[in-house]
């Protein structure tokens, strides 16, 4: 029986330490669980004196980490650099050295999945993403194992900590956007080029790779829709709240008849919704099963040691399987892999969605009349309509509109008729909304 099971790890930053400690706490209690002495054995580092910060003198260090996925001694070589280029070719040589790879890295995977999942199939060895999406929760095995006999309907979640925390900061304590973004690049949250959190883009790295292990499509971050929240204003977060609302930046995916929509975008959802409620950089993903219903998962989606949970989690997976040659059991995508299909995406204009709208109209009478008429014309109902009380200079107030469900392309023709009003002073502000009871 192979008791040891060698490591060489790649990265000895945020989630590279959080790895190393984690495999050293609970050493004992990983052994009760596999009965295997799972070891660092190598860290391929480029800042030495971090990594002997990290490792001390009992790990091999290396320079250069294509040393490490070579390694003959390496069982299993754990990618946690980040980004697309080095790391790709790290992952490509470690599959084709026959080693079975984990990796933290949702860009990755989202942007160059499927062709690493050929490769990996190819060569018969594992590639395990658990740490990619929502961190420190089990969001991947429980689509893929634990809902793995339900048909999914839909998936939509709190993806990313660093915006959840501004959205958070901004609305309980006040915070400008700025300040909030700065704490929680402080708390190491952020990605290393925070625009990624801020507009969206990690979120849409992580809905993506959920979409194609929830309804078997190729991974197809390009198809995805993404809207951040660096243009969001801090009013519209209170007018949501009057509104019995709060606005998440959601990562949102649903299965059509032959589409499936793909998109993130900051989303007013009921405040009653459990996932409402979760604020700061905690993480919750909603996953509806036609057999089994709405099922919420919640946990630290950001950090050290949530994300090393989930690196762990796989490097264990892997060893308990490695000497039965079973690591390739689960398929990696879910699906097997001759039953991964490619389904349309819809472009964003087609969706269907109820609207908040905010216009900023000439305080005079007769406004709301034009307003009413624009969507009377359309045959699209109102839901609810408030007028905000009057703005700084005593002429311009927001008006607050609450759409039914209606086609998007069609709320933009409505969207242009109004702002083509001699009336409207600014550009119409449209957010999505998402009731989550279907
Ligand atoms: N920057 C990410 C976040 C880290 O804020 O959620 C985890 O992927």
């Amino acid at each position: 029986m192979q008791k040891n099971i060698n490591v060489g790890l790649i990265g000895a930053g945020t989630v590279g330490s959080g790895v190393y400690k984690v495999l050293k706490k609970n050493f004992s209690e990983i052994y009760k669980k596999t009965g295997k002495k799972i070891i660092i054995f190598a860290l391929a580092e480029k800042d030495i004196n971090r990594a002997k910060e990290i490792a001390g003198d009992e790990v091999i260090i290396l320079e250069d980490a294509f040393d490490l996925v070579s390694h003959k001694d390496i069982h299993i070589v754990v990618e946690l650099i980040g980004g697309i280029g080095i790391s790709k070719d790290l992952v490509v040589e470690a599959i084709k050295n026959k080693k079975h790879v984990v990796t933290a890295n949702k860009a990755l995977i989202a942007i160059h999945g499927e062709e690493l999942v050929m490769l990996a199939n190819k060569h018969n060895v594992n590639l395990a993403y658990e740490a990619a999406v929502a961190g420190g929760i089990p969001i991947i095995k429980s689509v893929r194992e634990g809902l793995a006999g339900n048909k999914i309907e839909w998936i939509v979640g709190i993806l990313n900590g660093t915006t959840n925390y501004i959205l958070t900061e901004m609305k309980e304590n006040n915070l400008a956007f700025d300040v909030a973004l700065k704490q929680a690049q402080e708390l190491g949250f952020a990605e290393a080029d925070p625009t990624f959190d801020i507009e969206g883009v990690d979120a849409a790295h992580k809905i993506t790779i959920l979409a194609s292990i929830a309804f078997g499509i190729p991974i197809n971050y390009e198809a995805t829709h993404v809207e951040g929240i660096s243009s969001l204003d801090q009013k519209d977060i209170i007018y949501a709240e009057e509104l019995g609302y709060k606005i998440k930046l959601l990562g949102i995916t649903k299965h059509n008849n032959d589409s499936v929509e793909l998109r993130v975008h900051p989303t007013l959802i009921p405040e009653k919704r459990l996932v409402a409620n979760v604020d700061g950089p905690m993480n919750a993903v909603l996953v509806q099963g036609n057999m089994v219903g709405p099922t919420l998962y919640y946990g630290a989606g950001a950090g050290s040691d949530p994300t090393a949970s989930a690196v762990v989690a796989d490097i264990i997976d892997l060893s308990r399987n490695l000497e039965s040659n079973n690591t390739t059991l689960i398929p990696i995508l879910g699906f097997t892999s001759n039953e991964i299909k490619a389904k349309k995406i819809l472009s964003i204009e087609d969706i269907n969605s109820e609207f908040y709208l905010r216009l900023s109209m000439n305080n005079e009478s007769g406004v709301l009349a034009k307003i009413t008429q624009v969507f009377a014309q359309h045959s699209i109902s109102i839901d609810a309509m408030v007028q905000k009380e009057i703005q700084e200079d005593d002429k311009v107030v927001d008006i607050i509109l609450v759409t039914s469900i209606m086609i998007e392309k069609d709320v933009n023709k409505i969207i242009n008729e109004i702002e083509a009003l001699p009336e409207t002073k600014n550009k119409v502000v449209k957010l999505r909304i998402e009731q989550l009871n279907r």
